[in-house]
């Protein structure tokens, strides 16, 4: 997923050619508003963080583009290729990395961090449920 930092910064486009590039594939993109709904569930796991009001608030702030990405061993690249969660960490090369703003805290407290990438089959095949019916 593509998340509000990176759909208000026009970087759709950039951060797509990157995942091909790779050799993965995006079988289906589609942008949209999350609803509060939507939001829950996806951050689900995270609900007893600190910073999980501001995530819920950062993640509904603007549209994203939620995707179903393929290829082999494709959640361990495809997070390879994010980057390390905090983009001041994060390597270069990578889409966090490389693409990160000055101040990568948002005005809700959380880490803008551009993208979202399922960790696991099971997380992808409960988070893609959630975006696409
Ligand atoms: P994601 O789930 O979005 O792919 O990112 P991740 O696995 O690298 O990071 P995770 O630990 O799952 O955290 C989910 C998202 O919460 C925000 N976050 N803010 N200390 C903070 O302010 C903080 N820690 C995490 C980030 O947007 C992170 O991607
Ligand atoms: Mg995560």
């Amino acid at each position: 997923m593509i998340k509000p930092d990176g759909v208000a910064r026009g970087l759709e486009n950039e951060i797509f050619k990157r995942v091909e590039n790779a050799g993965l594939n995006v079988e289906v993109r589609q942008k949209m508003s999350l609803t509060a709904e939507q939001a829950a569930e996806l951050y689900k796991p995270h609900l007893d963080k600190p910073f999980y009001p501001g995530l819920i608030k950062f993640i509904t702030s603007g549209a994203v583009v939620a995707c179903v990405v393929s290829g082999e061993s494709a959640i361990g690249r495809l997070r390879a290729l994010m980057g390390a969660t905090d983009p001041m960490k994060a390597e270069a090369g990578t889409i966090r990395g490389d693409l990160r703003e000055e101040i990568v805290l948002s005005e809700y407290g959380t880490i803008k961090n551009l993208v979202h990438g399922s960790d696991s089959p099971e997380s992808a095949e409960r988070e893609i449920a959630i975006f696409f019916k």
